[in-house]
């Protein structure tokens, strides 16, 4: 068993509740960030701890609070990110509605140390259930004096609100969740002015993930050094992992960084093994917008090292033979899995939630999608497959937000390491069609793609 420091409280009766949370020892971090430390202190731990944003990018939590800009009689706010759109990732709405006050806590400790007095959670509105549950601890919190004005007696006021998102999954994007936040179409900005600068109603803003957040409590009562101790090297601490796929034991696992891919996928504590006993064919390690690799890569660096679930290791050999943490949403696809199918299906999703400012990712998302889809119901050509690289290449690096990247990755990766089964789909179209789903749902004539032409 590794260490556990967001799923501490799994299992415990009522732990949603004020006074189960409390007796457990919740809200120990305000009261000694607020009462015995300076916010340039909490700050400091952070930073001492490592701790990396666990939104998808990694970006050192530490660092990224100390840009914030602080010009003088100008509010500030914290936006936690609950958007948790990407496809395959699903541990943020677990860990707030199993243990809001969790997340609560960390709000209060990292308002204070950003000297906010006003915090938002901006969680995907569909997430309705959520919601309730966050709001209903925000009541018990206000309650119990630990939100408001003079928490606890410090002098300290934090005013906390749950914002409802639009259901898109651009509103996951920070600049597109504050404008959304702010009562606009969820459109992101272009930058700089990076949010530090120029945020929410145009003051300095930090927005960070719901795991970011909720994690920085457990450092302020341990000290960033004891958290620099879990993990290994610049992937310190603990991470939630969203497992689903071809496994025996889909769920939420929180995991030390460093702990071998090997061994979360095949130990009976993480995923079990592939379901039915199958071969493991390919990974997306870090939810639908990184990297796949294939069963030998994800398991193996190219230097022959087994691959570690840390931010380096996953990354190893850049995107030639590696990929990336992402947000933790790891799908494993077994032997039987259908590579074309499921790049299809990512790119639907791009195409459909491309908010269509930059011309590359509306129409290239659209675009990819048409030519994945002719491919896989048995009417591409072989220069289908050079044309969606083409494609992704164009998309990639040229778009205001990194949707755009999001949806290239998944194309380029899959046909830099399966471009056999894509022109197995091209020469057998028949063959192909009757191993992925059967002879009696396909039978001849084939299903006819949305576009012939194009
Ligand atoms: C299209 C898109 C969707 C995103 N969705 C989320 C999300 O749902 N949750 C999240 O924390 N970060 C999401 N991000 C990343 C955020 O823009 C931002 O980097 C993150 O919230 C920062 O938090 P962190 O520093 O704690 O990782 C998304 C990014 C993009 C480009
Ligand atoms: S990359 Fe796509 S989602 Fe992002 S701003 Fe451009 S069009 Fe919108």
């Amino acid at each position: 068993m590794g260490v556990k420091i967001l799923t501490q409280h799994s299992g415990v009766p009522g732990i949603d509740t004020f006074e189960v949370y409390r007796k457990q020892g919740g809200y120990a971090a305000v009261e000694k960030a607020l009462k015995s430390m300076s916010p340039e202190e909490v700050l400091e731990e952070v930073k001492k701890s490592g701790l990396r944003g666990r939104g998808g990018a990694g970006f050192p939590t530490g660092l990224k609070w100390s840009f914030l800009a602080k010009p003088e009689g100008v509010p500030r706010y914290l936006v936690c990110n609950a958007d948790e759109s990407e496809p395959g990732t699903f541990k943020d709405r677990e860990l707030m509605s199993r243990n809001p006050h969790s997340l609560i806590e960390g709000m209060i400790v990292s308002s204070y140390a950003l000297g906010a007095n006003t915090s938002y959670i901006y969680v995907r509105g569909e997430l309705f259930y959520v919601i309730r549950i966050l709001e209903k601890a925000i009541a018990e919190a206000y309650e119990k004096g630990l939100l408001g004005k003079n928490i606890l007696g410090t002098g300290y006021d934090l005013d906390l609100y749950v914002q409802p998102g639009g259901g898109a999954y651009i509103c996951g994007e920070e600049t597109a969740l504050i404008e959304s936040l702010e009562g606009k179409r969820g459109n992101p900005r272009i930058k700089p002015p990076f949010p530090a600068v120029s945020g929410v109603w145009g003051c300095p803003t930090v927005v960070n993930n719901v795991e970011t957040i909720a994690a920085t409590s457990w450092i302020i009562l341990n000290g960033g050094d004891e958290y620099a101790k879990i993990g290994i090297g610049r992937s310190t601490g603990t991470k939630l992992i969203s497992a689903c796929g071809n496994i025996n034991q889909p769920g939420i696992y929180e995991i030390e960084l460093g702990l071998p891919v090997e061994e979360f996928i095949y130990s009976d504590e993480y995923c079990g093994g592939i379901a039915g006993g199958k071969r493991l064919k390919a990974v997306v390690a870090g939810g639908s917008s990184v990297p796949v690799l294939p069963a030998n890569l994800i398991l193996k660096t190219i230097a022959g090292e087994p691959r570690l679930m840390t931010y380096e290791s996953l990354a190893d050999g850049g995107f030639a033979t590696g990929t990336m943490m992402g947000s933790g949403g790891f799908i494993a696809m077994d032997e039987d899995a259908c590579i074309v199918r499921n790049t299809w299906n990512f790119t639907r999703f791009y195409h459909h939630e491309s908010c269509g400012q930059c011309s590359p990712c509306r129409e290239g998302t659209g675009w990819m999608e048409k030519v994945l889809h002719r491919i896989e119901y048995g009417h591409g050509k072989m220069s289908d497959i050079d044309l969606l690289v083409d494609v992704a290449a164009k998309i990639e690096g040229n778009t205001i937000c990194p949707l755009g990247d999001a949806a290239a990755w998944p194309v380029g990766s899959a046909i830099r390491h399966f471009r056999e089964e894509f022109e197995w789909h091209v020469k057998e179209p028949r063959l192909s069609q009757q191993q992925n789903y059967g002879l009696a749902a396909y039978a001849d004539p084939l299903p006819v793609p949305v576009t012939e032409e194009s």
